[in-house]
């Protein structure tokens, strides 16, 4: 599955979250090695910090289906913003945790570019599980 293919999925998944408050659907589309695709999007809630950014869902349910860290091969996240829309910090961090720095990292935007960064380039100096 090309780029393209892989943020067309996750376009077509923005229909499905759930985002009464913001107004602000997101999609994911997570590429495994093994060639599976894992769908996220956000998940709302009226206490709002117990939202989930739909990039958290699409590895929360790799790991639920017993994907590991290293089985990542690339992720496309898809919004309806006017520019390349990253994943949240936090996201990242989780991001961080299961995948390789060099995993590609697709964006898109309002004219459907498609941005192609690394998890490196979004979160240098990553805090891992460092050696003491
Ligand atoms: N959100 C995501 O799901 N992913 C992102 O990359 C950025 C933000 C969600 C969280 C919240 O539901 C809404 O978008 C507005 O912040």
């Amino acid at each position: 599955m090309n780029k393209e293919q892989l943020m067309e999925s996750a376009r077509n998944m923005k229909g499905k979250a759930y985002a009464p408050y913001s107004k602000f659907p997101v999609g994911v589309a997570l590429l495994l090695k093994d060639g599976t695709v894992i769908h996220g999007v956000n998940v709302e809630n009226v206490s709002l910090g117990a939202t989930n950014c739909a990039e958290r869902t699409a590895i929360f349910t790799a790991i639920t289906n017993g994907y590991k860290k290293g089985d990542f091969q690339a992720i496309a996240v898809a919004g309806d913003t006017v520019d390349f829309l990253p994943p949240c910090s936090i996201c990242r961090q989780v991001l961080a945790e299961f995948c390789l720095p060099d995993m590609p990292v697709y964006l898109t935007n309002e004219k459907r570019e498609i941005l192609a960064l690394t998890l490196q380039d979004l979160l240098p100096y990553a805090f891992t599980d460092l050696e003491m």
